[in-house]
């Protein structure tokens, strides 16, 4: 539907970070934004071992919780691995899915991704798929085909704006302190919100594109502001809950 603007999403990925004693960031956060007016949904994405330990601690606030990851398959002999049906039975309500840090720690492909978003539809949770390019690739000038291919490759049959979240995420800006310029971002997001039509059709425009890497109290607004951007993913400045919430409220 053209003009349709999609509803903000802030979610904030905590990696490989938190145990129990952690718990006390989310409790605050919930506090902290039990009178906030906001303008975006907001959705943090633990370790699973402590998924429904966050919910928990978050209870009758607004606040969803995720997973970063999910197995292809329900259930099976898959060592270590989670399914995208025990995210959902921990509580979780969405998946992120193809993180650079999983395609390359992990090796997963553009095909691998497409399927665990696939299964993550199949539980019935928003699958939130990461794409970037490397500094590599952003000198050599292939950033938009970068991007462009593994849309192509990510996105399932019957991916839509209510199942699925995009989230541009430059690799070189991940952890480094260092973001593109607001120009630069939106020169990605608006070509992305363009190949999805080859995907969804006229529903491109009520797509979520999330941006990340190195998003902060002090440069969300700017961020936010590019155009066809609807809100961020956040890693580091998601754990604490003062820095997260300086993020979230670019949307009050
Ligand atoms: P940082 O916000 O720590 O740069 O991480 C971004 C990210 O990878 C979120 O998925």
């Amino acid at each position: 539907m053209a003009g349709t603007q999609p509803r903000p999403l802030v979610a904030g990925n905590w990696k490989m970070n938190g145990t129990t004693a952690h718990l006390r960031e989310p409790r605050l956060l919930a506090a902290m934004l039990r009178d906030v007016k906001l303008r975006c949904e907001v959705l943090v994405c633990p370790p699973a071992t402590l998924a429904r330990r966050v919910k928990a601690v978050m209870k009758g606030s607004r606040i969803r919780i995720g997973g970063q990851d999910c197995h292809t398959a329900v259930s099976g002999a898959h060592t270590g691995d989670i399914s995208a049906e025990m995210l959902k039975d921990a509580g979780c309500t969405a998946a992120i899915v193809g993180h650079s840090e999983r395609r390359t720690n992990h090796g997963e492909t553009d095909a691998t991704v497409r399927a665990k978003a696939a299964a993550a539809h199949r539980a019935g949770l928003t699958a939130i798929v990461c794409i970037g390019e490397t500094l590599e690739e952003r000198k050599s000038g292939k950033t938009l085909a970068v991007v462009s291919k593994q849309l192509e490759g990510s996105l399932p049959e019957g991916t839509t704006p209510a199942n699925t979240v995009i989230a541009y995420e430059p690799v070189w800006a991940i952890g480094t302190g260092l973001t593109p310029t607001t120009a630069e971002v939106a020169e990605v997001h608006t070509h992305i919100r363009k190949e999805l039509g080859k995907a969804v059709g006229e529903n491109a425009a009520a797509m979520r594109i999330l941006y990340g890497g190195s998003v902060k109290p002090s440069n969300a607004q700017e961020l936010m502001s590019a155009d066809n951007v609807n809100g961020a993913l956040v890693g580091g400045a998601s754990l604490k809950a003062a820095d997260f919430i300086g993020i979230i409220k670019a949307y009050a």
